[in-house]
């Protein structure tokens, strides 16, 4: 599995932030201290593990002063190309969504673990309740 390319909005200090068609084998990240480069990593990771590998408190990825943080990026696999779309909120569970299919969040404990289901098609009549900003950003 390889991540092919990533965007951030107000992800830690990253406002807008998107690296297209990542290079497959070792990267390297350059740039000054306090540039973002680790919350760039922080994001990548939280884009499989759906969670963050050093903070439970999902408040601190939100970029001060913004509302909400998106992280959504592809991933090219043995079965093709799967697209993670994750909306950070201060409170609450995140919302994710796998090929535009929203995940449920079943916690046991201290573990929680993430299940897809089809969603009902929606009639033209019908209005969703969740108006995703990263279903709207520009890539789709
Ligand atoms: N929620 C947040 N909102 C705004 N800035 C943040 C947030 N969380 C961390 N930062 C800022 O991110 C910067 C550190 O970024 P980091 O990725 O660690 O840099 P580096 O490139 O040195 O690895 C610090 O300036 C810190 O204040
Ligand atoms: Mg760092």
């Amino acid at each position: 599995m390889r991540l092919t390319w990533i965007e951030l909005r107000d992800f830690r200090n990253h406002v807008h932030t998107r690296l297209d068609d990542i290079p497959e084998g070792l990267i390297a990240v350059v740039g000054p201290n306090g540039e973002g480069k680790t919350n760039l990593l922080e994001a990548m990771h939280h884009l499989y593990a759906l969670a963050s590998p050093r903070t439970s408190s999902s408040a601190a990825l939100v970029r001060e002063g913004a509302a909400e943080a998106y992280v959504r990026g592809e991933f090219a696999t043995r079965d093709g190309r799967v697209l993670v779309e994750v909306e950070v909120r201060r409170a609450g569970a995140n919302r994710v969504q796998v090929d535009r299919s929203p995940l449920r969040r079943r916690r046991s404990g201290e573990r929680s673990t993430w299940t897809r289901f089809a969603p009902a098609r929606r009639t033209s009549t019908s209005t969703s309740t969740r108006p995703s900003r990263v279903a709207n950003s520009p890539r789709t």
